[in-house]
């Protein structure tokens, strides 16, 4: 699967989570598959992190496509590899991210926040991007004067996208799918209500 099929296929949104525990990471994995979302995301700023994604991995239906985010360090990205991450995510795109990615047998989708990073993804040979943190760098207004010139890149926004703004982002062209945090709330989260967080799901406008 290239970075361009999971967006596509991840059309409406990749939920992102950060996991406090292993069960907790199931449950919520859980909720959001039963939701419809089966292209997600488990950021790695917890402890349990790379054990979620193995947790998950291994106890979710196996069409669930699973990318491990907030890569920060060429060890994350081969941490994240090793857990069984399908897809990696950094919110930047630094040489020495952008050369272990290349040498990385992983789709990857790497972070750009104005022109000058973006081409330097895309000469890197990456044209799938995530454009973070979306909402403060510029927003929709940002994506559309960047369709022009770099008209071969796919923009995954994220960063402030919400129940209220993603299907402006997804009126793009050059906007296959967005993500986010908002479909798993830290409320319904701490309350285990994994019910509320499908439902959330059922709302979503493809
Ligand atoms: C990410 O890790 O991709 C972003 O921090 C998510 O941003 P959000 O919390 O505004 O959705």
């Amino acid at each position: 699967m290239t970075m361009k099929d999971i967006l596509t296929s991840a059309r409406p949104v990749i939920p992102v989570m950060t996991p406090g525990s292993i069960s907790q990471a199931l449950s919520l994995s859980r909720a959001l598959y039963e939701g419809g979302l089966k292209t997600q995301e488990v950021a790695l700023r917890s402890a349990c992190a790379l054990d979620a994604i193995k947790a998950i991995k291994d106890q979710l239906p196996e069409d669930l496509v699973l990318g491990a985010g907030t890569i920060l360090t060429p060890t994350q990205l081969e941490l994240a590899e090793q857990a069984g991450a399908d897809f990696l995510v950094s919110p930047g795109s630094t040489d020495s991210i952008l050369d272990a990615a290349k040498s990385s047998l992983l789709p990857f989708l790497p972070g750009v926040s104005n022109p000058t990073q973006a081409i330097t993804a895309f000469n890197a040979g990456f044209n799938c991007l995530k454009f973070f943190p979306a909402e403060a760098a510029g927003g929709i207004e940002m994506l559309k004067a960047l369709a022009g010139p770099l008209h071969e890149i796919s923009f995954c926004p994220t960063g402030g996208i919400n129940s209220k703004n993603y299907q402006k982002y997804l009126s793009l062209p050059s906007v296959p799918c967005v993500a986010g945090t908002w479909l798993a709330p830290d409320e319904l989260v701490r309350k285990a209500d994994w019910k509320g967080i499908t439902l959330l799901c059922h709302s979503l406008h493809p």
